[in-house]
């Protein structure tokens, strides 16, 4: 209990000294709640202004993807490069040291897998995100697929209640349907669609074609997805190529953890998203770091 007498007089008031009202880093996100921000703010480096996840909940719909046979040899040495892991919630528990200290983009929708249907999802417990210490909420969001569009955007509109009731961020997924192109005109209106929901942060593909006006369009930070496995040099290029189009960063799988090697290639990507390294130098800086 304090004490009520015989204390120091306070005087400490630095009058004349302006209080700091700094706004919020990334952009849409400054009428957000303290605890949505500071969640971001583990997620993405507020020096950079962007983040590098590493993606490895592929498994969900996949099964033991290549890469992904044994995580706890092929993911987990990598995590302590990464600004945020991605994963479910199984692999969570079963493979991610729980000291690794690292904020979770925890994948949140699941029910189909590439043997069926895709993208026909419900949402995992709220509880258990929250037992899991999530920094993100992650639905698959299947715009324009003809089944489960709505389901999708539901499954979307509940996280955005749940970060609005415990603090915690929606990443939407953009998913890419079997006949959906990956063009500017698609992407805009998926990422739109997803932020107009409430999306705090939307993961989605880069296009060579008009992506500068996708990420225009969508009023919160973007972060693209890698895709299939390209050569590194290439993908280096991708993810600079998103970076100076104005994404916030990258959530990237199998061209980190399909790479010849794969902390040479994480420590490239870093380069490329924090610090704007050019594609040459980042792929000599990958090459360097696979002969030391
Ligand atoms: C898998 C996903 C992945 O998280 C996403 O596609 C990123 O991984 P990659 O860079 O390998 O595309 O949503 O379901």
């Amino acid at each position: 209990m304090a004490d009520a007498e015989g204390n120091i007089d306070a005087k400490n008031y630095g009058i004349g000294v302006e209080t700091n009202n700094e706004g919020f880093f990334l952009k849409g996100s400054g009428n957000l709640d303290w605890g949505v921000k500071a969640r971001l703010s583990r997620i993405f480096n507020p020096k950079s202004g962007n983040t590098v996840m590493l993606a490895f909940d592929h498994g969900y719909i996949m099964g033991p993807t290549s890469g992904l046979e044994r995580m706890d040899l092929s993911i987990v040495p990598l995590i302590e490069y990464a600004d945020c892991i991605m994963c479910t919630r199984g692999s969570l528990r079963s493979v991610v040291p729980p000291t690794c200290n690292k904020p979770v983009a925890l994948r949140f929708s699941a029910g189909s897998t590439i043997l069926t249907e895709l993208n026909n999802e419900c949402l995992a417990g709220i509880e258990d995100a929250i037992k899991l210490d999530a920094s993100a909420l992650a639905p698959m969001v299947a715009i324009g697929d003809p089944n489960f569009e709505a389901l999708t955007i539901k499954n979307l509109a509940k996280c955005v209640d749940y970060t609005a009731q415990y603090g915690i961020p929606t990443l939407g997924v953009t998913a890419v349907g079997k006949n959906l192109v990956r063009d500017a005109r698609y992407l805009g209106l998926a990422t739109r669609v997803c932020a107009e929901n409430g999306a705090t942060f939307v993961k989605t593909y880069y296009c060579e074609e008009g992506f500068e006006k996708v990420v225009a369009g969508c009023p919160v930070p973007i972060v693209i997805a890698g895709g299939k496995k390209l050569p590194e040099k290439d993908a280096l290029e991708l993810a600079y190529k998103a970076i100076s189009s104005g994404a916030r960063g990258v959530d990237m799988g199998r061209n980190i953890f399909q790479s010849e090697n794969p902390v040479a290639m994480i420590k490239a990507v870093k380069a490329v998203v924090h610090e704007g390294m050019k594609p040459d130098e980042a792929f000599e800086l990958y090459r360097s770091e696979v002969n030391k």
